[in-house]
């Protein structure tokens, strides 16, 4: 059983960690900035507010747990964009906060930045929108600051192309630096299949120091 502060625990993603990590019999505590918004109710469940952005928030969340996972983005608006990069220096700062030993960093990541089988990366497909193209890349950016970063133990999960919510089969395949690409070409993988290979990663440490990919 391992203890696991979730950020993003009320997301399209960060729900499903929650429900696998808690079906899994771990103990979680989820930080949310409002406690309204969290529905969620079983016995291994902690729930407490605080922000991603503010290191001290982190650090007083991460104290004596084994795992932070971070899901924490999403919407269409330029909130999305201004958390990513500095949520990622705030869980660093927090984590690093708590000296040796700390516990593990898990953030979910963007598939901008992976490979495509021509030897570009998804974000340089032509026609992305805009606000897509700022998302990747600020993911992007939150990727290159975890590779500068020695003292904290870091992974970052990049989903495949598309995640939804769909069903969970259990079965996924990886890569660290390509898009996983199913037989047609397409890359997909369910939200709920994504927090198998998540919560896997938290029982079963792979992926130290590095980005990983998840997809059918
Ligand atoms: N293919 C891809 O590469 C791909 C696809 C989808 C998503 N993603 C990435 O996955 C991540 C999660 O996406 P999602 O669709 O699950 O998002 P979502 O459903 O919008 O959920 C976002 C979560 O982040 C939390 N959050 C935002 N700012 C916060 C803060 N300052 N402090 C604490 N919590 C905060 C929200 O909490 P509140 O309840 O307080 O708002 C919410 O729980 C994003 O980074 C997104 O870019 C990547």
């Amino acid at each position: 059983m391992a203890k696991i502060t979730l950020f993003g625990a009320t997301g399209t993603i960060g729900s499903r960690i929650l429900r696998e990590a808690l079906d899994r019999g771990h103990q979680v505590t989820a930080v949310v900035r409002d406690p309204a918004g969290l529905t969620a109710d079983h016995q291994n469940l902690t729930v407490v507010t605080g922000d991603v952005l503010d290191p001290a928030s982190v650090t007083g969340a991460a104290k004596g747990q084994d795992v932070v996972v971070s899901a924490v983005g999403g919407g269409d608006g330029p909130g999305h964009i201004a958390t990513i990069a500095p949520s990622a220096r705030a869980l660093v700062a927090g984590v690093r906060a708590l000296g040796t030993p700390a516990p593990r960093l898990i953030s979910v990541g963007g598939a901008g930045s992976l490979r495509t089988p021509d030897g570009k990366q998804v974000w340089d497909a032509e026609g992305l929108p805009e606000f897509l193209l700022q998302i990747m890349h600020a993911h992007g950016d939150a990727l290159d600051f975890y590779r500068t970063v020695t003292d904290v133990d870091w992974t970052n999960l990049s989903p495949a192309g598309t995640i939804e919510p769909g069903e969970r089969t259990g079965t996924y395949r990886t890569d660290t630096e390509n898009l996983v690409l199913d037989p047609e070409g397409n890359s997909r993988i369910s939200a709920e299949d994504y927090a198998v290979a998540l919560v896997d990663e938290i029982e079963r440490p792979q992926h130290a120091g590095e980005r990983f990919t998840v997809g059918f």
